[in-house]
């Protein structure tokens, strides 16, 4: 008889994982490291699962006036260099759209997000694609699915008045429609990296916790 875990797993199928990394920092960022191990346990779970990298720190690009106009005017109105202008933010709403999972790794910078986290943000807040509004105010046009929030901070504590990274991401994705936020947090990694990390871990614990490891018995 099948376990009840295997169960979910089988009826929750996950084909793919967007990855967004926003650090600076490459081979010692501690948020790139978490998000590693995000990654990890979920292709363990899902070993068929594809996973698409979307590494801001190689660059993105900036709203600009024409892109503005290009964006206000009506798709089937849009002339051709309009559309070359919105390409790139069309492929990253595709990515998104599409993806089972998503995972998002973000260092707190200047009390606020990445600058190319929010390049990325604006590119993909999209009127009429990602959420338009309404009488009874904005509604988000994306469907539901699991984030992955990580995040660092050196001192700042999440959720505290200094914070404008965490409370910010979490309005952003539930203003495109993007509910189930599930926060790793690392904090005070400057005074105590090893246990803010062990404690982030903690909480990707709750929605992923590590699988059992089987010794062989000689
Ligand atoms: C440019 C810069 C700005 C930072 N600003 C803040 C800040 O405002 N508040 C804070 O608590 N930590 C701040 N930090 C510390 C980082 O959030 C912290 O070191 C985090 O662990 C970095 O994650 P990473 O290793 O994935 O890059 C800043 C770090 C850098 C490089």
């Amino acid at each position: 008889m099948r376990r009840l875990e295997e169960i979910s797993m089988i009826s929750n199928q996950i084909n793919s994982i967007l990855r967004i990394d926003s650090s600076s920092i490459h081979d010692q960022s501690i948020t790139r490291r978490l998000g590693d191990e995000v990654v990890r346990r979920i292709k363990h779970r899902h070993p068929d699962a594809d996973v698409t990298e979307r590494d801001l720190a190689s660059g993105i690009g900036f709203l600009s006036e024409n892109w503005i106009q290009a964006n206000m005017t009506s798709p089937a109105e849009r002339n051709r260099e309009q559309q070359e202008i919105l390409a790139g933010s069309d492929e990253l709403v595709r990515e998104l759209d599409s993806a089972d999972v998503i995972l998002v790794t973000a260092p707190v910078y200047n009390f606020s997000v990445p600058a190319v986290l929010k390049a990325w943000i604006d590119m993909v807040c999209r009127s009429q694609r990602t959420f338009r509004y309404t009488k009874n105010g904005p509604v988000g046009l994306l469907k539901d699915r699991p984030v992955y929030l990580v995040m660092a901070s050196g001192g700042v504590p999440f959720g505290s008045p200094a914070d404008f990274a965490s409370g910010y991401l979490r309005h952003i994705l539930g203003f495109i429609g993007i509910q189930d936020v599930r926060p790793v947090y690392a904090e005070a990694t400057n005074s105590n990296s090893s246990g803010s990390e062990k404690a982030a871990l903690d909480m990707l614990g709750q929605w992923l916790p590590l699988e059992a490891t089987t010794t062989a018995v000689a």
